[in-house]
C-alpha cells in the first residue's frame, strides 16, 4: 500500500478537473485491499479506477482508494472460447489491444474506451453495438460490509444500459478486483452499427477481421470524440433517454429529424446528442468549458475549468431539454 496526502487528482480524471484528496491510497493487490479494510480504516470517500466517468466538483475529505491491481491471465479454455481474468487496474484499451493481438474476439467494438477494466462492469460499458455483458463471464469483488471477496456471475450483476447492481444495491459496498471475460476463438463480427460499415468501406477493407473492426472504431471515435489528453472530457456526459413509443411519435411529428432506436416493444431510445444539438448547445463555449463541437453529448474542459461550472452547465441542459421535449436527461457520469 502506498499512501500519500493532499494529492491533486487532476491527472487522475480524464476531465482534468482539479480536486484535492486528503489522502490517496494505492492498492496493488487483493492483500492490500484486505489489509486496508481489516485495519479498521474508515470507509473510502471514493474508489478510483481510470477516472474516465467522473465529474469532480469539490475537494475530497477522507480517503480515495486508487485501484491498481494488474494482470491478464488465461484461466480456462474450451473449443470456442478463452476465459481471461484481468486485474481491475489494467487499462481497458490496452487489454482490448492485447486481446486483438492474441486473436481473441468479442471486444474489438469496444476499442479506445477510456478507463480501467474494473470500472467497465460498473456501467456495463458499450459502444458500436456491443456491451461488455455479452462477453462477461464473472468478476470478483471485495464486499466491504462483510470483509470478504465474492464472485459475481452474469445474473448477479443486473446489467442494463449503462447500469449494474454496483451502481445501485451495491453502491459503495463492493470493490471490483478482477473481471473474467469469455472471448471467442472464432470471431462473430458485429458491424450492425452503420458507421462501422461505412468506415470499413472508406478504409478499403475487403476481408473482415477483429483488427479491421477495431481500427474502424478507433477512426470513428477519433473523428467525433475529443481525446482526453488534449481536451478534458468524460465521453458521453448523459445517457440516451428511453421514452415510450407514443411520446416518440409526438416528438417525431414535431421534429421529423429526431433520431431514435427501438428499445424493447414499447419504448424508444432517443439520441441525446441530437436533442442537445437541436436545443442549440452544440459547440457552445463558456470560457474554459462547454459542449463539444462534434458531439453534443460530450461536455469538455478546455483547461482550468471548475467541476462545479460543468455541473451547472449540465443542469441548464437538463432543464432546457425538459422544457423543449418533455424528456428528462440523466447523467452518465458519476458526480462527486
Ligand atoms: N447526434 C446528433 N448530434 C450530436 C451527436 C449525435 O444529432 O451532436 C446523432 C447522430 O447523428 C446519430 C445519433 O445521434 O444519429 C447517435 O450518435 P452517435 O453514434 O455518436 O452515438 P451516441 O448515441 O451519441 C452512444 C454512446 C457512446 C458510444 C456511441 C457509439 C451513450 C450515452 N453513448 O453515443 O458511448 O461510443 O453510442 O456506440 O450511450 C460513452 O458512453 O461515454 C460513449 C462515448
Amino acid at each position: 500500500m502506498n499512501i500519500s496526502h493532499n494529492v491533486n487528482l487532476q491527472t487522475y480524471n480524464t476531465f482534468g478537473l482539479s480536486s484535492v484528496a486528503e489522502r490517496l491510497v494505492r492498492l496493488e493487490s487483493r492483500e492490500h485491499i484486505r489489509e486496508y479494510f481489516e485495519a479498521d480504516e474508515p470507509q473510502p470517500s471514493l474508489v478510483l479506477g481510470g477516472g474516465s466517468n467522473l465529474l469532480l466538483t469539490k475537494d475530497i475529505s477522507g480517503t480515495v482508494l486508487k485501484m491498481e491491481l494488474a494482470g491478464i491471465k488465461v484461466v480456462n479454455e474450451d473449443q470456442d472460447h478463452v476465459y481471461v481474468k484481468v486485474g481491475a487496474g489494467e487499462v481497458w484499451h490496452s487489454f482490448v489491444m492485447h486481446a486483438i493481438q492474441q486473436g481473441w474476439a468479442g471486444i474489438e467494438n469496444l476499442s479506445l474506451i477510456p478507463g480501467s477494466v474494473g470500472a467497465a462492469p460498473m456501467q456495463n460499458i458499450g459502444a458500436y453495438g456491443v456491451e461488455i455483458k455479452q462477453v462477461f463471464h464473472e468478476l470478483e469483488a471485495y464486499l466491504t460490509h462483510d470483509r470478504s471477496f465474492q464472485t459475481f456471475g452474469l445474473d448477479d450483476c443486473s446489467f442494463g444500459y449503462r447500469e449494474s447492481v454496483f451502481k445501485h444495491a451495491l453502491k459503495n459496498k463492493a470493490i471490483i478486483t478482477s473481471v473474467t471475460f469469455r472471448l471467442n476463438k472464432r470471431p462473430a463480427f458485429n458491424t450492425s452499427y452503420g458507421a462501422i460499415e461505412a468506415e470499413l468501406e472508406k478504409m478499403g477493407v475487403r476481408e473482415l477481421s477483429i483488427k479491421a473492426i477495431s481500427d474502424a472504431v478507433i477512426h470513428i471515435r477519433q473523428s467525433k470524440l475529443p481525446d482526453p489528453k488534449e481536451i478534458g472530457n468524460s465521453g458521453s456526459f448523459f445517457k440516451n433517454p428511453v421514452i415510450d413509443k407514443e411520446h416518440f411519435q409526438k416528438l417525431k411529428a414535431e421534429f421529423p429529424e429526431v433520431v431514435g432506436y427501438p428499445a424493447g416493444k414499447e419504448h424508444m431510445k432517443v439520441a441525446a446528442g441530437w436533442l442537445i444539438e437541436n436545443a442549440g448547445f452544440k459547440g457552445q463555449r463558456f470560457g474554459n468549458y462547454g459542449v463539444h463541437e462534434r458531439q453534443a453529448l460530450v461536455l469538455v474542459n478546455y483547461g482550468g475549468a471548475k467541476g462545479e461550472d460543468v455541473f451547472q452547465l449540465s443542469e441548464t441542459i437538463i432543464k432546457k431539454i425538459d422544457q423543449r421535449f418533455s424528456i428528462k436527461l440523466h447523467r452518465e457520469v458519476n458526480v462527486i
